[in-house]
Formats: structure tokens, C-alpha cells, sequence
């Protein structure tokens, strides 16, 4: 089975619908690792889309936050702007949506889907130490993560930990080619990237294609309009760092 794993795609439509064009014919199912609401222009949107072709889902802090299962207290004045914001956008029925997602780690035929960590769905797993800390908490072989806003992953293989996939060693173009073989006896904890907001400098949406046969990540990086993005979030009255950074992958 070929799996579309994205995460993070947090109400951006034009990231989200890039990466669908770019991933077709390429995967059999799609599985997100949360976070699709809050920061973006486009709740709904994103929302509608989810529902009607998720395969599998979870949810994350800002889904908790969007749709008042959890209080405004643990975010910055932007994400709390940009939260309100969107609970007030939220269909009735996208907001009992997201109310009902579940908690990670969710278990999806022989992998899981984490927001956080294995051990806590609000802890960012950003390092190696941090990763180290958390294998022992991972059921199964494979687990994907999101959160941090980072593509990439770490492994444990021969009771080594190690990096499956470090962004800083690739340049530009060869990270739309990563190639993570999974060893059969190995862990691995694995961050596609965030959709809708990537961090790690480079603005293009992360994804991965994951296929249980072959036994196989990659993980791709899309270009999408976010200069549209960008607009859409100042035309809606929300704080302007909100897309601006999406010109800048920050
Ligand atoms: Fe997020």
C-alpha cells in the first residue's frame, strides 16, 4: 500500500492543492498527522477536503484550539489571533469535526500517525536527543509525526539512533528526491513536512509517499502559489507575519 502522509497543513488551500497535484498516481491512501486548522486563510476549505478523503487523521494543538476543546492560554498573541479568528469561520459541522478527531499515536495498519511525540501529541521532537528520548514510547516499526514544522527523521537501527533523513544535507533540488529504505529490524520516527507551513527555510509544502511494500519513504518538497496564500491572509484581517512567512519557509 502507498500511503500520502502530509501534516501541518494548517488552512492553506493553495499548499494543499499543489501537493495533490504533484502527488497523483502516487499513493492509494492519504493520512494526516494534524494541525489543519488555525493560521491560514482557508478553514473550511481544507476541512470539506479532509473530511470527504482522509483515510486516516489526528488531531493536533491547533485543531484542539480552533474548535474550543482547549483555551487560547498556551499560544502567542499571533496564533491566538489567527485561533479566534478561525473558530469563528468553522461551519458548525467542520467544527463538530474536529472536536471528534482523535488523539495520536493512532494505529494505521502497521504504522502510527503522532502529532507530537509517541509520548505526548504537544511535544516537538526537533532533535536527535529528542527522538532518543521518545523510540522506547514508538509500537511498531514506523511512525510519522508532525508539529515541528520539520521535514525529516530519525532512526534506530543495530541499537544505533541515528538521522533517516536530515534536510541540512541536501541542497535545494535534491530535496525533492529522498529516499528513506526502511530496515525491517529498524525504528524510525519521521516527519514529512509541513503542508501548510514549513519552517525549515525552504517555503515549498512538505509531503512524504510512504509504501509499506517496498518498504520505502520519500520525501517530496512542492512549490505552490504563496504569494496568493500570503494575500488571502492579509485580505482576511489576519496578523500579516502569517504570510509573509510563508514567502520565506520561516
Ligand atoms: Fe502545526
Amino acid at each position: 500500500m502507498r500511503y500520502l502522509v502530509i501534516s501541518d497543513i494548517h488552512s492553506n488551500w493553495e499548499a494543499l492543492e499543489a501537493v495533490l497535484a504533484e502527488a497523483g498516481g502516487l499513493y492509494d491512501r492519504i493520512v494526516c498527522c494534524g494541525d489543519l486548522a488555525g493560521y491560514g486563510p482557508d478553514p473550511n476549505r481544507v476541512i470539506d477536503w479532509a473530511r470527504a478523503n482522509l483515510s486516516a487523521v489526528i488531531r493536533g494543538n491547533h485543531d484542539r484550539v480552533c474548535c474550543g476543546l482547549d483555551d487560547l492560554e498556551s499560544f502567542n498573541p499571533v496564533a491566538q489571533a489567527a485561533s479566534r479568528w478561525t473558530m469563528e469561520q468553522l461551519t458548525p459541522e467542520n467544527l463538530a469535526w474536529l472536536r471528534a478527531l482523535e488523539q495520536g499515536p493512532l494505529p494505521v495498519d502497521g504504522f502510527r500517525l503522532i502529532h507530537g511525540s509517541p509520548l505526548d501529541e504537544d511535544e516537538y521532537v526537533m532533535s536527535l536527543m529528542d527522538a532518543r528520548n521518545v523510540f522506547g514510547y514508538l509500537e511498531g516499526q514506523v511512525g510519522f509525526f508532525g508539529h515541528t514544522h520539520m521535514q525529516g527523521g530519525f532512526s534506530y537501527v543495530d541499537r544505533r539512533y541515528g538521522y533517516a533523513a536530515q534536510l541540512n544535507s541536501f541542497d535545494r533540488a535534491q530535496r525533492n528526491r529522498i529516499v528513506v529504505r526502511l530496515d525491517p529490524e529498524g525504528l524510525y520516527l519521521i516527519n514529512p513536512g509541513s503542508v501548510g507551513q514549513p519552517r525549515d527555510g525552504d517555503a515549498r509544502a512538505g509531503w512524504a509517499i510512504y509504501d509499506s511494500d517496498a518498504q520505502e519513504v520519500r520525501l517530496h518538497r512542492t512549490p505552490y502559489d504563496w504569494n496568493t496564500t500570503c494575500d488571502k491572509v492579509i485580505a482576511a484581517g489576519l496578523p500579516e507575519v502569517l504570510g509573509t512567512r510563508l514567502t520565506q519557509g520561516r
